[in-house]
């Protein structure tokens, strides 16, 4: 951590913005189209509508668009921005960084050559790089190379499954600018704490070339489970050998999380993840006898406890049991207290807005800072936890505190604003997009004051070469 005048210098956000497309498709339109129960979506996942992008717009322009959101809020000019981070499992090239695209949009803003001076690369590690965007860049300004100057990192996604697959009803698009710097207004990351775990494996994942993924459901939801945990006991080391947290007898380190933000796929991922952590904290805590008795069953375990995921998904009985266990579980009143303290909140806008990949995170955190400010808490001191989960697999596990000056940020704001006025799709117009059969020029809105994709040649010596505008 960098120190100033003696004191310990913070880095964390400053500033958060989101852009979200304006169209989106129903839950339950999308549901009665493919013969399923609403409710399977509304409850089961926790998802009311999924944002889709127009033909005219790509993971990049929702990058751009939510750049220059936080720049125009905040009256930053490029030379206050010192790194631009692009995080996206949406990339449009195997080369060429989506920085690029992004900065040459906002210099059609700013001035030609205005970002000259700015670094920064795209990640990729599915949903969790936009994280490890933020884990480098905070550690670019404790190590005092930020030179009074800002970074932005962008996460950005289109999350995209195909026709009639099981993964369609978890679709949604957008992207998150978050600004960083060494006096952050909303949080600063807490120091040596930050816990990873990663594993090579094909949960989910999309082959070169394949515009949608090929997922392994159920196996990704228990293997993002089962890596976040690892990354979780990881970061429990850490904050009890630094001294964060000091445990009584008794008590779990969540305890002393006041809010918990988890990479949400759907926004239910959420509540399932809350459930298998706390289980697992729990277990060994003197609470636990009493939750036991209140579920009326004892915690099954698998055949062979030590077997792979596979194994554990086919043994059928266990995971009946287990199901069951978690729902006695989420329904006591211990589990539903944590729930709604530390979760709830982060699940509103996503169930609004659908999955956004390595945005989801981000915007459950936006969601839980607006909903509880909303309740009337005071956020200033408390203990946010991320719990970060990228296919493939990785997981990172970290927290932060909110700042004194939170307030002024997040006094203004309110999702459905930012979000602007929403057009529902047909589920006609919505497969005509998804089946890229419009033009780039048949965009259903009017796209204003925003960077929209106007070309992308297809003449061999140029191939794939993008080109934006502003539209005024
Ligand atoms: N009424 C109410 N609830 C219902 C219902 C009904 N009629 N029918 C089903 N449900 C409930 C189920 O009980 C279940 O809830 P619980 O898990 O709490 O029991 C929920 O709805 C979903 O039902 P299923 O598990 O049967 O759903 P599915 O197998 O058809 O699909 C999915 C779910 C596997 C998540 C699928 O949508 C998918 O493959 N999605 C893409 C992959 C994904 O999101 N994986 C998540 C982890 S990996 C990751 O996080 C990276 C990433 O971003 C992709």
């Amino acid at each position: 951590m960098r120190v100033k005048d003696g004191l310990l210098m913070a880095a964390g956000i400053d500033d958060i913005a989101v852009y979200i497309p304006r169209l989106f498709v129903d839950a339950a339109d999308f549901a009665s189209a493919r013969g399923l129960d609403p409710a399977k979506l509304q409850k089961g996942l926790g998802i009311s509508q999924m944002a889709m992008v127009d033909t005219n717009q790509d993971p990049a322009c929702l990058a751009a668009n939510a750049c220059l959101k936080i720049m125009q809020k905040n009256n930053l000019s490029p030379d206050d921005i010192g790194r631009l981070y692009v995080a996206t499992e949406s990339a449009l090239d195997e080369s060429k960084a989506m920085n690029s695209y992004v900065i040459g949009m906002l210099e059609q803003v700013y001035g030609s050559e205005s970002f000259e001076h700015c670094g920064g690369i795209e990640t990729k590690f599915a949903c969790v790089s936009g994280s490890y965007a933020l884990y480098d860049n905070t550690n670019w300004i404790r190590a005092g190379e930020a030179e009074n100057k800002h970074a932005l990192v962008v996460v950005s996604d289109i999350a995209k499954y195909d026709l009639g697959s099981s993964g369609e009803m978890t679709q949604g698009a957008g992207a998150v600018a978050m600004l960083l710097n060494d006096h952050p207004r909303l949080l600063a990351f807490d120091p040596k704490v930050t816990a990873t775990s990663i594993k090579d494996e094909y949960d989910f994942y999309r082959p070169i070339g394949k515009e949608t993924p090929i997922v392994h459901g159920q196996y990704s939801n228990l293997l993002y489970l089962i890596q976040v945990k690892k990354a979780l006991d990881a970061y429990k080391k850490k904050v009890l050998s630094t001294g964060l947290i000091k445990l009584k007898e008794g008590e779990s380190f969540l305890d002393y999380i006041d809010y918990l933000n988890m990479h949400l796929p759907y926004s239910n991922m959420g509540k399932k993840a809350l459930a298998y952590l706390v289980r697992h904290e729990w277990r060994t805590l003197p609470r636990w006898k009493k939750i036991i008795e209140k579920i009326g069953m004892e915690e099954p375990s698998p055949k062979d406890p030590r077997g792979t995921i596979e194994s554990i998904l086919a043994d059928a009985d266990f995971m009946a049991k287990d199901h069951q266990f978690t729902k006695l579980l989420t329904n006591t009143e211990e589990f539903q207290e944590i729930y709604e303290a530390k979760l709830a909140s982060s699940l509103i806008a996503p169930k609004m807005i659908g999955n956004l990949y390595t945005a989801s995170l981000y915007l459950g955190f936006r969601s839980s800072l607006e909903f509880e400010y909303q309740k009337g808490v005071d956020l200033a001191g408390k203990r946010i936890g991320f719990g970060s989960y990228g296919s493939g697999s990785s997981a990172m596990v970290f927290s932060g505190v909110i700042q004194p000056e939170y307030e002024s940020i997040v006094k203004e704001m309110n999702i459905e604003t930012e979000i602007g006025p929403r057009k529902k799709l047909s589920l006609e117009e919505y497969e005509s997009i998804h089946e890229n059969k419009l033009s780039l020029n048949q965009n259903i809105l009017d796209g204003k004051k925003e960077f929209v994709l106007v070309d992308v040649a297809t003449n061999p010596e140029f191939r794939g070469q993008r080109r934006y505008v502003f539209n005024e």
